[in-house]
């Protein structure tokens, strides 16, 4: 298997899963994330922790922007399956960084697809995509305010966003727009090649193994920001806005199910569903319940652009093509081992 972003959150859970599972794995990544978030976004220790314990684990440095190094890679990895999660993943980094964000998302995509293509068309390639795809539109469904957070007021999406939700005409941010471009080419590759190539569009995904900054990966930044004492920002929306919180250990858990009955050109909104929302004050709570500690927080008024106020994904497709999956691991739970994995790693 040759999984790209393999230092990240989801690349080193998905590496750890089809090891235990027996496969050979290589891990694609150059600590890009050290690059777009500063010391703070630092993988290496996740890329050492892997070649430690995982005797079956190769990595290989190389950055997916390199067309020939992409070409030649996955050639000699001659791999059975491709997992795709290197990105640049932050939805506010972007605007700082346009070429970067295009480069890596969508052309680094377009190089790994035509690699894969030129090597197999019938070995899966997973690719995660993400929610912002679908733009700022899900802020135009009407919507109640509760105590601490905002819902659905529109029956219709009770059980969350489906994957027919309209990508067109919104705000997407620039980082939205590379995952938009990214996200079709993985369709179309599996649409006009036959290839089984499938496209998950994520929610939160999160757990113990996030690097979480200011930037990207909230659960994770407001656990460190908590055991810290450093006061975190809340931008907008009251402190109500809702995500719904995947352990990327369910998400490895997909990905091992879709591989194992590989569909052409799927798509599928992976999160944490409605079950594992919470709102930002709601995830205050809990972080302080695990920790002991109490939460130092600002409110700035000014809401991150493009930001959804509430979205929570319908799970109801994956679970319909794949019925041995299902969430295993609580938001509690992730945010009790997100609290653990963060005591160790902080000074103390
Ligand atoms: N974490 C989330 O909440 C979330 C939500 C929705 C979608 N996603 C998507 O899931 C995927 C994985 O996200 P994550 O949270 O694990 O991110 P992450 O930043 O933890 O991991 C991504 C890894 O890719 C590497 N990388 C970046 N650019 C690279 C390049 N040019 N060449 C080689 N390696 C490079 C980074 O160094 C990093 O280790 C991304 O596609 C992201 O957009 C994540």
């Amino acid at each position: 298997m040759l999984v790209t972003g393999s230092s990240g959150l989801i690349g080193s859970e998905v590496c750890r899963h089809f090891h235990d599972l027996g496969w050979q794995v290589y891990g694609v990544d150059n600590n890009q994330r050290a690059v777009f978030f500063g010391e703070k976004g630092d993988t290496r220790w996740n890329q050492e922790r892997l070649a430690r314990e995982l005797k079956n684990f190769i990595h290989i440095e190389l950055d997916i922007r390199d067309r020939e190094g992409v070409l030649k890679t996955v050639k000699d990895v001659a791999p059975d399956a491709v997992v795709h999660t290197a990105a640049q993943p932050s939805h506010d980094r972007a605007a700082s960084i346009p070429f970067e964000d295009f480069d890596t998302n969508a052309v680094g995509t377009f190089n790994l697809l035509e690699a894969t293509r030129r090597y197999s068309t019938s070995i899966p390639f997973v690719h995660m995509s993400t929610n912002k795809v679908y733009g700022d539109a899900p802020n135009l469904i009407p919507m109640k305010e509760l105590e601490t957070r905002w819902e659905y007021a529109d029956e219709r999406y009770k059980e969350g966003i489906p994957e027919t939700f309209t990508i067109d005409q919104s705000k997407h941010s620039l980082f939205g727009a590379s995952k938009v471009a990214a996200d079709i080419s993985v369709q179309e590759y599996g649409r006009y090649f036959d290839m089984p190539t499938c496209v998950l569009r994520g929610g939160c995904l999160t757990g113990p193994n996030h690097s979480g900054v200011e930037l990207h990966g909230f659960l994770s930044y407001l656990v460190k920001c908590n055991l810290e004492g450093k006061e975190y920002t809340v931008f907008g929306y009251k402190g109500k806005q809702v995500r719904d919180n995947i352990h990327s250990y369910d998400v490895s858990r997909f990905i091992e199910e879709f591989i194992k009955a590989p569909r052409v050109a799927e798509v599928y909104n992976i999160g944490g569903g409605r079950q594992n929302t919470c709102s930002i004050l709601e995830a205050f709570q809990l972080a302080e319940e695990f920790s002991g500690k109490k939460m130092v927080y600002k409110y700035s008024d000014q809401n991150r652009a493009g930001d959804h106020i509430c979205y929570y994904s319908d799970l109801r497709k994956m679970k319909a093509h794949y019925p041995n999956w299902d969430i295993t691991i609580s938001l509690e739970e992730t945010i009790r081992q997100i609290v653990e994995s963060w005591k160790q790693r902080l000074p103390n």
